[in-house]
């Protein structure tokens, strides 16, 4: 609006009576936000249906008994620095399966049996999400891995598990909640983060979850938790990764301008799927971990005790909820087997010993630190003599 737009609109304005001016506004009011809320949903790619798995190239003669959980080492020497680490995440590789899928399927129903409730949460905002969550996954599964996973033609509205041979309802009404069947598809564990299922309409909110892998804590204690809240234990994540979901995805839209720790959330897009990786180290092999990491072990800790735990992780947007998918796979390493990666494990140990005294204590190092070091000195002693590693 030009100089004289201006006079001329306030002129109106200054023209007509109270009455008539609240009339304009409560007519005009609804198209602005009206306007922008399209306007997001045009940025994010929000208009479509459901996500577009036609490109992921199938994998026809996929067997999981044949393929390797993947080799992440998420650790490198130097400095310690915590950033979000994201990176793009290629289309094929959403979902992944290998040869661990039927053992902690096995762990998923006998959690579901006995521990329905730490291992299962669903807000009732987040029922819809969680359709719609199912949704994408048999379609990914369905193209991705076609030899697994099957539409049944004579059961409408079922999909077939190869892998466990077991059937699923995956349309309404459901026989099981779609949450539930959805986990008993993937290896990864499912979390549906809101906006504004909280107080703070701003803030996106932890609304469902399956998570057979929690690293330390309760998922009954921090369902509908904020981002922010759930980080709250997390040494350095005030300072560095709230700064940094900020500069990680410019709003440019006035009105959804928002505060710091929303930015990264709300300007995820449909079509752009990202992933990090992250690790911890643990005294045992414990995947459902929900009190926090011992403080020491019960026990003489020795070498093959200790497990580096780490995650794969993936945050995609879903068209019709809007809700934000995040994804953990979660990997349990011995730690003996880094005698034959002699890089990773020199890598390895500089990381840990990089770590602020801050992170070093949420970590856990002083149970276990020892024991690694021991390991990395007998294990590294030629390796640096070698000279392999100057
Ligand atoms: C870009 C997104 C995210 C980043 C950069 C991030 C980063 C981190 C970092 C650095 C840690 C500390 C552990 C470590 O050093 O590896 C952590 C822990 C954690 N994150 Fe995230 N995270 C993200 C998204 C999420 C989401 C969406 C959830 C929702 C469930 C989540 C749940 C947790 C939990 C439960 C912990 C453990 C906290 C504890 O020790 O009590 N994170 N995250």
């Amino acid at each position: 609006m030009t100089v004289l737009d201006n006079h001329h609109f306030f002129g109106m304005l200054e023209m007509m009576s109270p009455m008539k001016i609240l009339l304009l506004g409560a007519l005009l009011l609804p198209t602005y936000f009206c306007i922008a809320i399209w306007k997001r949903k045009h940025r994010l790619g929000m208009r479509r249906q459901t996500l577009d798995f036609s490109k992921v190239q199938p994998l026809p003669e996929f067997k999981p008994e044949d393929t390797s959980p993947y080799p992440y080492r998420p650790w490198t020497a130097g400095k310690y620095n915590m950033t979000m680490g994201l990176r793009k995440m290629p289309a094929d590789e959403w979902l992944i399966i290998d040869s661990l899928y039927k053992e902690e399927q096995v762990l998923r129903r006998h959690l579901l049996k006995t521990n329905r409730q730490g291992v299962m949460q669903c807000l009732p905002t987040a029922e819809k999400a969680c359709e719609e969550a199912l949704e994408c996954i048999v379609n990914f599964l369905i193209e991705r891995y076609p030899s697994q996973f099957k539409l049944l033609t004579n059961r409408p509205g079922f999909i077939y598990n190869g892998i466990t041979a077991r059937n699923f309802k995956i349309t309404k009404p459901y026989e099981q909640h779609p949450l539930e069947v959805a986990a008993q598809l993937v290896m990864e564990d499912i979390n549906l983060l809101l906006q504004g299922a909280g107080n703070d309409q701003l803030d996106y909110c932890l609304c469902a979850s399956f998570s057979m892998a929690p690293a330390g804590w309760y998922l009954q204690e921090r369902i509908g938790w904020p981002i922010w809240r759930i980080h709250g234990p997390v040494p350095l994540w005030e300072e560095k990764l709230r700064k940094a979901m900020q500069k990680y995805a410019p709003v440019k839209c006035k009105l959804f301008r928002q505060t710091d720790r929303t930015r990264f959330f709300l300007g995820l897009k449909i079509e752009s799927p990202v992933q990090r990786n992250n690790y911890f180290i643990q005294m045992d092999k414990t995947m459902f971990q929900q009190e926090p990491f011992p403080a020491a072990s019960l026990h003489q800790l020795q070498v093959e005790d200790v497990h580096i735990r780490h995650e794969r992780q993936t945050l995609r947007r879903l068209p019709r909820s809007g809700a934000v998918m995040f994804m953990v796979r979660t990997y349990l390493t011995p730690l003996t087997i880094l005698k034959e990666e002699k890089q990773n494990l020199f890598a390895l140990r500089n990381a840990v010993s990089a770590w602020p005294a801050e992170m070093a204590k949420y970590k856990g190092r002083h149970a276990w630190g020892e024991v690694l070091s021991e390991f990395c000195g007998t294990v590294l002693k030629n390796y640096i003599s070698e000279g392999s590693i100057e």
